[in-house]
């Protein structure tokens, strides 16, 4: 495809969209679902819907784009089914929300390796000060942002892909070694037992939901992200082990970032239901321990890569919008970037000031028939990540079962994988898009608006 751009090569593709996948999601935002969700139970529903219900969708967005070599709206016109372009349109509006919050907790990370950096362990305890401080963190917002902008404007082969291909195994490599520096711990194991022994007592339909929001979330799915990366992807890739290495990558990395930082809070007798906060509350207190030099190399490093795994993923949502601009409204891609980011960041504005600063948007909502308020933040987040995403899943899996249908998307797989519709996975990816996705996300989904919304509970 001239002049649209295309990964140079397989394992660019892989690590951009891992890429894309891993990233605050993992290792910010799993660990305290976790903790606020139960523990153990949490992981188990979260690790099957990963597995029996997005792969499959997964698969389904690549090969749509892939098919198309077009954007999350443009890709259901030039299959033919213009009256479907809504589920991209979706796709961008959920994407520009997610990126609102998303970089302001990025530039909470950012922020932090800068703290590190200068060797206040201190900012641990004085995160509730710190995230208060709107200049700064959202002056690093802006940074985080710009940085972001200069990456998508850059394209594809030059900027997503080269970033991705160095950044990832780093950050395994520092994860795993912190890991094993918890298990070491006193207490640690306490962390390891809330983390991997189930109390199924602990499953309500509340953390149903929020794991399935949570593994839509972390793997960039149900908003087009991966359609937009398909689309830059060559016929001869092989797209069902791509997305099964992405997905494996994906739910490995969350899975590691949960038994790096459970010993961590329990070591030091911290509540694993912390929030939001959970992360930075809990590790600088784990870098002072490893003492002086070794602990603000450590410190500065580990919050260095968590800045660099949100920015290839922050590069993910920015280039959806922007791919739809270029692609269906003829706009120059600088022009598109820069105007997006802009836009984005002023949208996030009320996100930043919804962590204590402004009252207004810190207890901006109360949902029907519950008691306490929400953030505008959070408001943001449960529309976009736990409602949209699992929606978009619900819709893009019925549009790949009943309207461009098997013998078609089979076809497209095809080109990277020979003999593949005659497999036991190519039956299963079939049967769950037809049935499975469709009934249990959507299902999900409109469970989930009435009881979070609306305050209808049908669990109890
Ligand atoms: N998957 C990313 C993360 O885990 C966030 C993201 C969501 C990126 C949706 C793109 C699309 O941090």
């Amino acid at each position: 495809m001239a002049g649209r751009g295309n990964f140079s090569s397989r394992l660019g593709f892989i690590a951009a969209a891992a890429g894309s996948a891993v990233g605050l999601g993992n290792i910010w935002k799993f660990p305290f679902e976790v903790g606020g969700g139960g523990g153990a139970a949490f992981v188990l529903i979260y690790l099957a819907f990963c597995f029996v219900l997005c792969y499959p969708v997964m698969v389904a967005e690549i090969t749509i784009g892939r098919a198309t070599h077009l954007n999350a709206a443009g890709a259901f016109s030039k299959l033919g089914f213009s009256r479907f372009r809504f589920i991209g349109i979706l796709g961008v509006i959920a994407g520009i929300m997610i990126l609102s919050f998303y970089n302001v907790v990025a530039g909470w990370a950012l922020g932090y390796f800068i703290e590190m950096v200068m060797g206040n362990f201190a900012i641990g305890s004085q995160f509730g000060t710190f995230i208060t401080n709107v200049f700064k963190v959202g002056a690093y917002g802006i940074v985080f942002m710009a940085a972001t902008a200069f990456i998508v404007s850059r394209g594809v082969s030059q900027g997503i892909e080269k970033a991705s291909k160095i950044l990832m195994p780093t950050l395994i490599v520092i994860i795993l070694s912190l890991t094993i520096y918890g298990l070491t711990l006193p207490n640690g194991s306490d962390g390891i037992a809330f983390y991997l022994v189930p109390d199924f007592s602990k499953i309500t339909f509340e953390v149903v939901y929020n794991a399935l929001g949570q593994a839509f979330f972390s793997l960039s799915l149900g908003m087009g992200a991966l359609i937009t990366y398909g689309s830059y992807l060559s016929r001869e890739e092989n797209i069902v082990t791509s997305a099964a290495l992405i997905t494996l990558a994906d739910v490995g990395i969350a899975f590691l970032a949960g038994l790096m930082i459970f010993p961590f809070v329990f070591y030091q007798g911290l509540e694993p239901t912390g929030g939001a906060g959970l992360i930075f509350v809990t590790l600088p207190g784990v870098f002072e321990s490893l003492g002086g030099a070794w602990g603000t190399i450590v410190g500065s490093l580990f919050f260095l890569l968590l800045s660099f795994a949100a920015l290839t993923s922050t590069v993910s949502l920015l280039e959806v919008p922007v791919a739809y601009l270029v692609d269906e409204h003829k706009m120059k891609r600088g022009k598109a970037v820069w105007g997006m980011a802009g836009l984005i960041f002023l949208l996030g504005i009320p996100s930043l000031l919804a962590n204590g600063y402004s009252e207004f948007f810190s207890s901006f909502i109360t949902y029907f028939g519950a008691e306490s308020s929400n953030s505008f933040m959070d408001l943001v987040e449960h529309i976009s990540s736990d409602s949209f995403l699992p929606l978009g899943g619900f819709l893009i899996a019925v549009f790949v079962a009943y309207v461009w249908r098997k013998e078609n998307w089979m076809a497209e797989i095809e080109n990277g994988a020979p003999g593949f519709s005659e497999t036991f996975l190519a039956k299963y990816l079939d049967f769950t898009l037809r049935y499975i996705c469709p009934v249990i996300l959507g299902a999900i989904f409109v469970l989930t608006v009435l009881s979070r919304f609306f305050g209808v509970n049908f669990f109890g």
